[in-house]
């Protein structure tokens, strides 16, 4: 084993939502990985990433290219961009010799996945997908589960992602995630960690695949009388359950990608964000949005497994439910209990609790538990991963199958 001596040394690539969670980890375990870089076309991300890191100018770049020509010494990249960057990045970074922590999709193309694993290969060095259902205790806990032998075999799997209206308008509707162009689909934006969670449940080959599409709800035909095409100037607005008023300004929910200008307070930076953003349209005037709000795929497994995958975006509810059927068992789970009810009615039920992840931050700690292996992986040079892009691939080859 090649032990690699100091901190491992990162670059930050999309300075969002997603890789400032897995910053925080770095930030809190500085004796074993330090931040040496950042890129983001925002350069209010810059601004942030300059005062939380102590980083200088030099070291924050506008775009991956600088960072690359900078002969910075780097050993690995983080990269939370936008679905449609992350083939390109992720690749260059293999290239410039750095191991890869890359969100998911890998890429929006079977030929853009196939080849990270393929670079992959040939650099020798690791992309670890964010598929942090891998990493989630209770999710974990349904893999133990279902590979219990007292369960027996599996015979079927239903497992159904409901998103929830208010992440459907804020990501899907109104914001980037709403075109199919930038994005491929819902579906496999969001639901591909779902695919992989059932093909790691089962372990199975999958022999077919079949999809079926909902229709789309948001478009102008849909919108209620009286309907203005932003909520602040909306009559109906007070009784509409997208609302963005409601949303944002009322609830102050989904804000946290809002960034305020220099001395703009909270209320004011979202209402600037309703009057002018894209947050502020109404869900049935975002003339571009073009996805689905729902998605059912069933794969057929070689050893007659089947398993179904649903996404349903319009639920109040906002999280997963599965069931899975085994030869002596049925087992259930909704994100807060699982439940196993044995078909021989003198075995008791048992009862797992999981209410204590609900709500808990970084997925439940598995955000952290995936950079933190990632980390581990690099120093000590076993270069191992629980979810390398090799594995990953099988989920995302079935969402391209599901479209065609
Ligand atoms: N693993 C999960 O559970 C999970 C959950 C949500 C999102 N995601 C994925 O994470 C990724 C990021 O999502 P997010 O919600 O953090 O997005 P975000 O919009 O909050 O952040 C994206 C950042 O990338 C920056 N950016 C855009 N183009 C860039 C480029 N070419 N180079 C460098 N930076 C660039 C943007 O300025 C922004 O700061 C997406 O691919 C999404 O699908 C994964």
């Amino acid at each position: 084993m090649i032990m690699q001596k100091g901190k491992v040394k990162i670059a930050a690539v999309g300075l969002g939502n997603r890789t400032c969670k897995y910053l925080r980890y770095v930030e809190e375990h500085g004796e074993s990985a330090e931040l040496v870089a950042v890129v983001d076309p925002d350069p209010s991300k810059a601004d942030w990433a300059r005062e939380a890191f102590s980083l200088s100018s030099e070291h924050c770049f506008r775009s991956f290219d600088e960072l690359a020509a900078s002969g910075l010494q780097l050993d690995a990249c983080i990269i939370g961009t936008p679905d449609l960057y992350h083939h390109e990045l992720a690749v260059a970074a293999m290239r410039s010799g750095w191991h890869v922590l890359l969100e998911k999709p890998m890429g929006q193309t079977e030929e853009q996945c196939r080849d990270i694993v393929e670079v992959s290969a040939e650099t020798g060095r690791i992309v670890t997908v964010c598929y942090i259902l891998r990493y989630h205790p209770y999710f974990m806990k349904l893999n133990e589960l279902s590979s219990d032998p007292r369960m027996g075999k599996i015979l079927s799997i239903k497992h159904i992602e409901r998103v929830g209206k208010d992440r459907t308008a804020h990501t899907f509707v109104r914001g980037p995630w709403n075109m199919k162009e930038m994005n491929t689909t819902v579906f496999f934006t969001k639901c591909c960690h779902d695919v992989d969670f059932v093909l790691w449940l089962t372990g199975g080959q999958v022999e077919s695949v079949k999809s079926e599409k909902g229709t789309r709800i948001f478009t102008s035909a849909d919108a209620p009388a009286g309907a203005a095409d932003r909520c602040v100037r909306c009559a109906v607005e007070q009784g509409c359950p997208y609302s963005a008023v409601d949303l944002y300004l009322r609830r102050k929910d989904w804000i946290k990608g809002f960034v305020a200008q220099p001395g703009e307070s909270q209320e004011d930076m979202i209402l600037r964000m309703l009057d002018e953003s894209r947050y502020g349209r109404c869900v049935y005037c975002c003339p571009e949005n073009d996805v689905i709000d729902r998605q059912s795929v069933v794969m057929e497994m070689a050893d007659g497994v089947k398993a179904e995958v649903v996404m349903e975006c319009v639920t109040d509810e906002k999280d997963r439910y599965t069931v899975i059927e085994c030869e002596n068992a049925v087992i259930t789970g909704d994100e807060s209990s699982i439940e196993v009810t044995y078909k021989d009615s003198s075995v008791p039920q048992e009862k797992y609790d999981f209410q204590w992840t609900r709500g808990m931050e970084f997925h439940a700690g598995a955000d952290h538990q995936v950079v933190k292996e990632f980390i581990d992986s690099i120093a000590s040079g076993e270069l191992q991963t629980r979810t390398p892009s090799s594995e990953a691939l099988a989920s995302h080859l079935i969402c391209f199958r599901a479209e065609k």
